[in-house]
């Protein structure tokens, strides 16, 4: 397992550019399994995570080449995916296994699909609930219980539901539209609260049947659709990290390209813009249906806010580098209504609150969310990942501001959303 060793740093004058967007990638790569004939992608994150989605993808017949970030696939249609007898293992990656059983509740044959143990404990009875609905028959092999992966999906013979999400989850969304896919009719998947929306645009992108009407979206099955070509942008996700490393990092001035600017992606710009941020969002375009654009980051004075309701779901993947922010704005920054960041590839709320607290920080965990007292100088501390690549970066770039060396141990699980990420950290040196 690997440790990575973070000194302080006294200015970032840089321009860079982060690895392609991880949602989009595997949204890329499904959906031209699943088109009739050629589809190029460019830009792939070639990270574990969608690495996982095209071995799994791969093991049910699909002609997937993958050559540095770009991919070339040669879809067989709808129909076209094949019964395998292998298990599919997506890894750590839940969009992978939510994404993929919905594709596979269309399928009229048995596959089973797991993943490692963060995944075995993470809930799929919000994707099992509404695919059973639509006639799937899913079965979850756990100790704890038959809704926990390993599932055994029998698919076929889908009928279409109007389904309203009860969580903000857009890996429930796109499953459920997946398996719309195959439903004979019109399935309609309704929010109260909107998720990304990758998978919708990705399905406009390919000419497939869906419609988007605000917070419904619609997608006609059995209709088959063509191969296009997709250019993935840069990760905001990923991008999170090193905003707030020039915001915080004194003297700074970086400029990242081409980042995915999706608005259902953007809620860090709101974010950092009410605690007082010098962020501006720049040239900014649209190609494959994904708005793109570069984001130019300066030191800034921070102030506390409260962050809660409608954006919750806009930032949720940025919460614990937002955290790190929290910690030297002035004032409480309140996080209210984040209770989804229990179920992550961590308990985010405990991991967030425990790292920072380690390193000087007056964090406090309240059920759904946290309460961050600042300003506070940060120490280096010997840390740990919790095997979840958000909580080791977020603890990565605290360490830029620490005072002395931080180590963090078993940071493996970094490359599953950012490859690069210790170079690039280190480029900025
Ligand atoms: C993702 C959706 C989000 C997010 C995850 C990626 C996606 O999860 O946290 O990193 O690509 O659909 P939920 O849908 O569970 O909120």
């Amino acid at each position: 397992m690997a440790d990575l060793s973070v000194a302080p740093l006294n200015k970032i004058k840089a321009e860079i550019h982060v690895p392609g967007d991880k949602s989009i990638s595997h949204r890329a790569v499904m959906i031209g399994s699943l088109a009739n004939g050629r589809s190029i992608v460019r830009g792939f994150l070639a990270s574990a995570d969608c690495l996982a989605t095209i071995a799994c993808l791969k093991k049910l017949g699909a002609e997937i080449d993958l050559a540095g970030t770009k991919v070339e696939i040669k879809g067989s249609g709808l129909r076209g995916i094949k019964q395998t007898r292998e298990l599919l293992d997506v890894g750590n990656s839940g969009t992978s296994i939510r994404l993929l059983s919905g594709i596979l509740a269309g399928q009229p044959f048995l596959s089973k699909i797991t993943g490692d143990e963060s995944i075995q404990n993470r809930p799929m009875m919000r994707i099992v609930a509404p695919l059973r609905e639509m006639g799937a028959n899913i079965i979850g092999h756990s100790s704890k219980g038959n809704v926990y992966a390993p599932l055994e999906i029998h698919g076929g013979g889908l009928k279409p539901i109007a389904y309203e999400l009860p969580v903000a989850s857009a890996q429930v969304k796109s499953a459920v539209l997946f398996a719309g896919l195959y439903a004979d009719g019109e399935t309609t998947v309704i929010e109260r609260n909107q998720a990304r929306d990758h998978t919708e645009r990705m399905l406009l992108h390919f000419n497939a049947a869906v419609k988007l009407q605000g917070l419904r979206t619609k997608v006609r099955g059995n209709k088959d659709f063509e191969g296009a070509e997709v250019d993935v942008p840069g990760d905001i996700s990923s991008a999170a990290f090193f905003i707030i490393a020039a915001l915080l990092v004194p003297n700074s001035e970086l400029l990242i390209k081409n980042v995915g600017v999706n608005p259902t992606r953007t809620g860090i710009v709101d974010v950092l813009h009410r605690m007082g941020a010098k962020l501006e969002v720049i040239n900014e375009q649209l190609l494959a249906e994904e708005p793109r654009a570069d984001i130019l980051v300066k030191t800034s004075k921070l102030k506390a806010i409260r962050i809660d309701g409608q954006i919750i779901p806009r930032i949720i993947d940025e919460i614990p580098a937002i955290a790190v922010a929290a910690t030297q704005a002035e004032g409480r920054t309140e996080i209210v209504g984040a209770r989804e960041l229990r179920v992550k590839e961590s308990d985010r709320i405990a991991a967030i609150a425990a790292t920072l607290n380690r390193m000087g920080a007056d964090v406090k965990e309240l059920e759904d969310g946290l309460v961050i007292q600042g300003p506070t100088p940060l120490n280096a501390a010997e840390m740990d990942s919790y095997g979840d690549h958000r909580i080791a970066m977020s603890a990565a770039v605290a360490a830029l501001i620490a005072e002395g060396e931080t180590r963090i141990a078993n940071t493996d699980c970094i490359e599953t959303s950012f490859p690069g990420f210790n170079q690039l950290l280190n480029g900025l040196r």
